[in-house]
């Protein structure tokens, strides 16, 4: 019989079912964030191999902190780049090279706190 159940183990069910509903709210949350960049899901699944988690480098060198012309890199994609093998547009589109410069420029912050070397020398 539920009602003869004692109330601290009632409790401890419906703390339960909060704490589910905070865990999956933070982690709907943080998934959202993650895709607010299109560039998101094309880096990852062809870049990020080589090039790291967040642009950081990994096997290839990092691309943040970083502001690259959307050109250049598309010229790179495609043609090859050293190490770098080229990729075809049936991986990836120019769109998406696009998207995913977009979603480098966004990792890295407005004013990168770089001492030109002009300045030094
Ligand atoms: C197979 C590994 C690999 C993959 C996948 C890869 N890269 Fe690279 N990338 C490299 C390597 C290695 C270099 C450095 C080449 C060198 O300096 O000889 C490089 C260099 C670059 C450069 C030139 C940086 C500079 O200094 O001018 C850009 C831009 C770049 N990659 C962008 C991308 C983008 C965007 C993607 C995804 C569409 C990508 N790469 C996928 C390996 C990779």
């Amino acid at each position: 019989m539920p009602n003869s159940w004692p109330s601290r183990y009632r409790t401890s069910v419906t703390f339960r079912h909060a704490l589910a509903i905070v865990v999956c709210l933070a982690w709907t949350t943080s998934a959202n964030s993650a895709q607010d960049q299109p560039g998101t899901e094309p880096y990852q699944r062809v870049c990020q191999a080589c090039h790291g988690e967040l642009g950081k480098g990994d096997i290839a060198p990092p691309l943040v902190p970083g502001r690259f012309d959307p050109d250049y890199v598309l010229a790179v994609v495609r043609e090859g780049f050293g190490q770098m093998p080229p990729i075809s547009t049936r991986e990836l589109t120019d769109d998406e090279v696009r998207a995913i410069v977009s979603y480098l420029a966004s990792l890295t912050p407005e004013k990168p706190p770089v001492a030109s070397t002009e300045t030094i020398r």
